[in-house]
């Protein structure tokens, strides 16, 4: 752990009482001088830090733009997810920067966000609009021990902790559309796009990258983006603290990716279903020149869509693009 993720932890653990200057010390083994220096470089960095003769260094404020350190200090719990957290000012994407840890054998956990990706890349290779500052644009690395077909597993987790996080932070509820966006109505407010390097019986990593428009003003984004997309902070007519939305989400990520190690998709499928407008719609899937038209039915084990057809057979369908209407 960085001293500054150290630091920032125990002005957090201490809150409105203060953390001394010589626990600080202490717990680095650093001179109390050392500690006002790095105090100095957090506030250059926009932590307001006050320093009070009584109580010792309080927190005051953070700032908006994200940091590692805060980030890892904010997840004192979390077993595998944020063990590494990287803040890029600009990347291409950031799929890209872990799918080179990936290969570099980096340990499953590491996080990567970028305040804007010049790449962005959403599913079915569309573009992924990821302006500076304004939302969170991260991916995760996993190496979990999943047959390459239960991959789907991994997508249904993450939505359900995208949007647990956005509820618990926000009080907005979004929903889930097959097979990953969280929407609002008919407009999407973040999505996921899973990559895999996989052998024909073993996932070797995934790349799970995550992309939430939290702050984003619709006027700013481009016409086709702004017809299906809209923001948090637009749905709550407030601005939204990112960092904090981040580490909820890794938060939430962590704990469902334990229990799906220990067996419980099940429970998550569950929640899955319960929050996602896909099910019990009359749905058209294209999947590259395939059409299937039906009812969505239910999530199976594995974490695939079922779908009666028209025809009256039962289709086992794991991505595509969806369109839903409402049963008559
Ligand atoms: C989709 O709904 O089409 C998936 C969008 C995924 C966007 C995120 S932003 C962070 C990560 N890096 C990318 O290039 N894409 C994902």
């Amino acid at each position: 752990m960085s001293p500054d993720t150290r630091i920032l932890r125990a002005l957090r653990e201490a809150g409105e009482g203060g953390v001394s200057g010589a626990a600080l010390a202490k717990d680095l083994g650093v001179s109390r001088a050392a500690v006002w220096n790095r105090i100095e470089e957090l506030r250059r960095h926009g932590y307001d830090i006050e320093a009070s003769p009584h109580l010792g260094y309080i927190l005051r404020g953070t700032p908006d733009a994200l940091h590692g350190d805060d980030l890892m200090a904010r997840l004192p719990r979390n077993r595998v997810l944020g063990r590494d957290i990287r803040v890029f000012t600009e990347t291409t994407s950031t799929n890209d920067i872990v799918e080179k840890l990936a290969r570099d054998g980096v340990a499953e956990g590491s996080v990567v966000f970028a305040e804007t990706q010049t790449k962005g890349r959403g599913r079915m290779g569309r573009q992924w609009f990821s302006p500076s500052g304004s939302g969170l644009w991260f991916s995760v690395l996993l190496r979990p021990k999943l047959r390459p077909s239960s991959a789907t597993q991994l997508t249904v987790l993450s939505a359900v902790a995208v949007v647990r996080a956005i509820e618990r932070e926000t009080g907005l509820k979004p929903e889930i559309k097959w097979p990953n966006d969280i929407m609002f109505g008919h407009r999407k407010v973040a999505g996921i796009l899973l990559e895999l390097g996989a052998e024909l019986d073993r996932i070797r990593h995934a790349t799970l990258g995550i992309g939430i428009d939290v702050n984003l003003d619709p006027a700013s984004m481009p016409p086709e983006v702004r017809e299906v997309a809209t923001s948090l902070s637009h749905e709550a007519q407030r601005p939204m603290d990112r960092a904090g939305l981040a580490t909820a989400v890794l938060r939430e990520l962590d704990h469902l990716y334990q229990r799906l190690g220990e067996g419980d998709f099940h429970e998550i499928g569950d929640d899955w279903m319960r929050r996602c407008s896909t099910l019990g719609r009359r749905v058209a899937i294209t999947i590259g020149d395939r059409r299937i038209t039906g009812r969505a039915e239910a999530l199976d084990d594995e974490g695939a869509l079922l779908v009666r057809t028209d025809y009256g057979t039962v289709e086992r369908v794991i991505g595509g693009d969806v369109t839903q209407e409402k049963l008559p």
